[in-house]
């Protein structure tokens, strides 16, 4: 039997988002098209359409696409973006009409020169010196899949026994203890770094007032921090031959032209690393949690599937034991994808949904609403894991969307995959062992998907953990 979906029905369908979008639409429009394409109505002065994007992008961009048609203009603070959806705007990510290196001077103090702000023949050459640590052998071989293992396995076992608590802050600390873990910090430092971490991130707020404790003045020293931290522990890595971990394979890493990552390089990387690979599968696992605690019908079966398993899994060969829990990984990033869009720069002028589109164009492709379409997924609105189930292919390029696509396809697709069916493991494993089950807190209400950037849970969201029948 299907079941509807109650958790966090999708935001599409929610009727105040329907009144607002069917709002802009009845508003006065000085200009309709550009270049022929349409202006979506409703945009405000200076602030362009930011304020009914804020929160739903993909819900507003959805809709929206369901009045003009998949391409049309959008204003927000940073000037005009042309929307693409469907294949033309997925086949964008593919960077050869395309470039990503706008994000260089859009974020030089968050993102700077890394792998996600390179193109062409440099992307390549640092690509390829960093993707062995993060193939399913080299997560193996380097030990990060037992380490992610032990922290997950740990994290787990210290949730409260009573009382309602909030998921999404205990994953979002075991992801960044991971990450960290992984690249070779003590764990007694840990509590420091996730410190300088947070200020670091409060780089992305768009506040610029350089003040003593601003988020800006805080960004920077954590920035600093971090930097000269990750310095000292490469400089000690390279003076231990053998060190495992994502460190030593980054170290010991050749790209196709034979040449070692330089400190600067590998700087900037690992500061990427720790931003892009936590607060994503941080959520994912949240969500997943939150699905449990409404649906029994999958409890049971990940239950059974993770007491079946002699532990959590560190290999490919491992993973294959838990089809259930990695059908669960899909459906939730499909039904609650971490990244809504993601944006491109037209490198030459080029034709969109049959319309003439200029160089230099900055282009939205918003990847979380692949898994919404029914062309690719039948009855998107239901969330059903037996989708992925008994496959012989692995999952097309658009079903995976949620990671990206092309070049810049996510590096750590692998590192999350086996995070979070290790994470759902535990879970199961670890309340099935104390006899209870989750539950959405009394009074809590199913919680909806929100993007503010990430689409995480509401952090208010509790679950608690109760006598399971
Ligand atoms: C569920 C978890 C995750 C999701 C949904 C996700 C999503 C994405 C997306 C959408 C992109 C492409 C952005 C673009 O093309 O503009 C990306 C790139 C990237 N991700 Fe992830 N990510 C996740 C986990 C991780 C983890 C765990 C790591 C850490 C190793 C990581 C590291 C990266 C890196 C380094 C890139 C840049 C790749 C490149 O430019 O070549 N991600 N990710």
């Amino acid at each position: 039997m299907r079941h509807g979906f109650v958790a966090g029905r999708c935001e599409l369908s929610s009727p105040s988002m329907q009144a607002l979008t069917n709002l802009l639409f009845q508003l006065p429009q000085k200009e309709t098209h550009r270049d022929g394409i349409p202006i979506l109505p409703g945009g405000l002065p200076l602030v362009g359409h930011a304020p009914f994007n804020i929160g739903s992008p993909l819900t507003f961009l959805r809709n929206a696409a369901s009045k003009v048609g998949p391409l049309f203009w959008t204003k927000n603070m940073g000037g005009w973006s042309l929307v693409c959806m469907g294949e033309p705007g997925f086949e964008l990510l593919k960077n050869r009409v395309t470039s990503s290196e706008f994000i260089r001077e859009q974020a030089p103090d968050f993102i700077g020169d890394s792998l996600l702000s390179r193109d062409g023949v440099p992307h390549r050459n640092l690509r390829s010196a960093m993707s062995g640590a993060f193939t399913p052998r080299g997560l193996t071989s380097s030990g990060a899949a037992a380490i992610s293992a032990e922290v997950i396995e740990a994290s787990v076992a210290s949730l409260p026994q009573q009382g309602p608590f909030s998921l999404l802050a205990e994953t979002q600390k075991l992801a960044l203890d991971i990450i960290f873990r992984i690249m070779g910090i003590d764990r007694s430092e840990l509590d420091a770094w996730n410190r300088n971490y947070r200020d670091f991130v409060m780089g992305a707020l768009p506040v610029r007032i350089d003040l003593p404790f601003s988020p800006a003045r805080r960004a920077s020293r954590g920035r600093r921090w971090l930097d000269a931290r990750l310095a000292s522990l490469i400089s000690a890595a390279r003076g231990k031959p053998d060190m495992k971990g994502t460190l030593a394979a980054l170290l010991a890493a050749r790209d196709e032209e034979g040449n070692a990552l330089g400190d600067a390089d590998l700087i900037q990387n690992l500061r990427l690393l720790a931003l892009a690979g936590h607060e994503t599968s941080a959520s994912v696992m949240a969500w997943l949690g939150i699905v449990l605690a409404q649906r029994p019908d999958l409890w049971e079966k990940l239950r059974d599937e993770s007491m079946a398993a002699p532990g959590l899994p560190r290999s490919p060969e491992e993973l294959k034991r838990h089809p259930f829990a990695e059908a669960l990984f899909r459906e939730v990033l499909r039904m609650y994808p971490p990244v809504a869009f993601t944006a491109r720069e037209a490198t030459e002028d080029l034709v969109l949904h049959g319309r003439r589109v200029r160089r230099g164009t900055m282009i939205t492709v918003p990847i979380g609403a692949y898994g919404y379409d029914p062309a690719f997924f039948p009855e998107p609105e239901n969330f059903d894991p037996s989708r992925w189930m008994g496959r012989r292919v692995p999952p097309s390029a658009i079903e995976t969307a949620a990671f990206g696509g092309g070049p810049h396809f996510c590096l750590g697709y692998h590192l999350a995959w086996v995070e979070v069916v290790q994470f759902a493991t535990a879970f199961a494993r670890e309340l099935t062992r104390r006899g209870v089950r989750p539950q959405l807190a009394p009074g809590a209400a199913p919680p909806k998907l929100r993007h503010l950037p990430f689409g995480q849970p509401p952090k208010k969201t509790r679950l608690e953990l109760v006598r399971a029948a």
